[in-house]
């Protein structure tokens, strides 16, 4: 990436709201708690960049940060997060399948998925959405420093039976703890050959 720089830009919670597309944008999906705003820290390099939380639900807009001055990585809202009042997900879900379906910069969702739980049904939802969305989608295993490295090739066996089901599934899943460190390089470079 030319420069290191990255910063919050905005937080948007309509359509209209959104940067215009003048930039490579990847954005981040996941079920609540699973890590999305740990990893865009991780990435960036920078801890407090988006905020993370014990509290599942704590990032309730569509959040644009800029990397370097050619990237938008954009944090979703985390889905299944069953407290939340139902008006409140269903503005969520029609606003998700509006951006997914309309963004013309958008080159790549990556899938947060938490290596100790695996596939979840929600988690098929949104892999369901992405391939309707015709937008390629990449699984990224969080928490890993989680799971004792014997126990990650089943988790791993249970990703790739699923993503067999999914068109817009890019096959190769990148594992990664924010904490420790572990794929947040490859995953870097994986954001940084997309065009
Ligand atoms: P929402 O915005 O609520 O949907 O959550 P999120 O997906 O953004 O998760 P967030 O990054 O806020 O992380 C949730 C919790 O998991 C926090 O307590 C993090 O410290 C912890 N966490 C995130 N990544 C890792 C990791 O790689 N390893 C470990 N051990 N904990 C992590
Ligand atoms: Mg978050």
């Amino acid at each position: 990436f030319a420069g290191n720089n990255s910063d919050f830009l905005k937080g948007v919670v309509a359509m209209d709201g959104l940067p215009p597309s003048d930039r490579i944008e990847v954005c981040f999906a996941g079920r609540s708690n699973v890590g999305k705003s740990s990893l865009i820290n991780a990435l960036t390099g920078r801890t407090r960049l988006a905020r993370a939380s014990n509290t599942p639900g704590r990032t309730q807009e569509i959040n644009f940060f800029t990397l370097a001055d050619s990237h938008y990585l954009v944090d979703l809202p985390g889905y299944g997060f069953a407290n939340a009042p139902l008006p409140v997900i269903e503005k969520w879900q029609k606003l998700l399948k509006q951006y997914l379906s309309g963004r013309a910069s958008l080159r790549r969702a990556f899938v947060l998925i938490d290596t100790r739980h695996g596939v979840k049904s929600v988690d098929e939802e949104i892999m369901s959405l992405l391939d309707s969305s015709a937008v390629t989608f990449q699984v990224v295993l969080t928490k890993a420093d989680k799971v004792k490295v014997s126990d990650r090739e089943k988790v791993l066996e249970q990703v790739r039976k699923a993503l067999s089901k999914h068109p817009a599934a890019y096959p190769e899943i990148v594992l990664t703890s924010s904490e420790k460190g572990d794929g947040i390089a490859t995953l870097r470079s994986i954001v940084a050959t997309l065009d």
